[in-house]
């Protein structure tokens, strides 16, 4: 018996590509939308004084949400899941322990009601429109000429998020203040996040029937949610990508 409702093809055909583009791309659950808001705030002048899960579209789009519209501001900084394509001038990719990410995909699919069964029948029966999460980090990392492309993981960005992003702006080609970076990291802090989730709620498309888009940001939370039999068998699919990482 499947256990999937729905799966999306979201692939996406871009539209006008600039030279100087940069593309945030991740696999799903990564912590893509953390990093979009630190950069929101190091790289615009917030006016309301706050990123929330509304404005962020227009400051970092998403862009199975909308193309951005916003002409002037260079360079565009956008977010996408695809796994990999050539047509993309620059990239941040940023990835995470893969088992964290499954842990994460499963919670997020049964919110929305795409998926519902055990942690165990999702890793088995695991089927996206972006493909496994090892072919997408290694189709973006493991090749010859990466110069164009900046990797970075969710688990160095939480121990060391000002090292981290300043070396990352740096890639992007700004500059940015020592203490606008350090407000960023602290506006973007996991309980801050969760409080502007609260008190300015999701746009449907984020929807997940009141449950929390911002849930546990966990670095290893998997060893408490994965038995052994949900272990293996993910560990079957992607172990050889997990320690090419250099996750233990
Ligand atoms: P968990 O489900 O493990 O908690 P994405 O934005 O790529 O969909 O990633 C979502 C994951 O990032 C979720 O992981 C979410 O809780 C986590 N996350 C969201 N905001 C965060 C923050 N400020 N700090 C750390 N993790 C965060």
């Amino acid at each position: 018996m499947m256990h999937f409702k729905f799966l999306r093809k979201k692939i996406f055909n871009p539209k006008k590509i600039y030279v100087d583009d940069v593309f945030l791309v991740s696999y799903p659950k990564s912590g893509n939308t953390w990093l979009r808001f630190m950069l929101a705030y190091c790289l615009h002048d917030i006016e309301s004084e706050s990123v929330d899960f509304h404005n962020i579209q227009t400051l970092i789009p998403d862009i199975y949400v909308g193309w951005p519209t916003n002409k002037k501001t260079r360079p565009r900084i956008m977010k996408s899941h695809e796994p990999y394509t050539p047509r993309y001038p620059r990239v941040i990719y940023l990835y995470r322990d893969g088992r964290d990410v499954i842990v994460s995909y499963y919670y997020h699919s049964i919110q929305r009601n795409q998926f519902d069964g055990t942690l165990y029948e999702f890793i088995t029966e695991f089927n996206s429109a972006f493909g496994s999460w090892g072919g997408h980090v290694r189709g973006w990392l493991d090749r010859e000429d990466i110069t164009n492309t900046y990797g970075l993981s969710y688990e160095h960005l939480k121990e060391n998020p000002f090292v981290e992003l300043s070396n990352l702006l740096n890639f992007i080609g700004v500059k940015v203040s020592t203490a606008r970076i350090k407000s960023a990291i602290r506006l973007s802090s996991f309980d801050n996040m969760r409080s502007i989730e609260k008190n300015k709620g999701l746009p449907s498309y984020l929807n997940a029937n009141n449950q929390d888009f911002v849930r546990k940001g966990n670095v290893g939370g998997w060893k408490t949610e994965l038995d052994i039999k949900a272990l293996d068998s993910f560990m079957e699919q992607a172990s050889d990508t997990l320690f090419w990482l250099g996750y233990k």
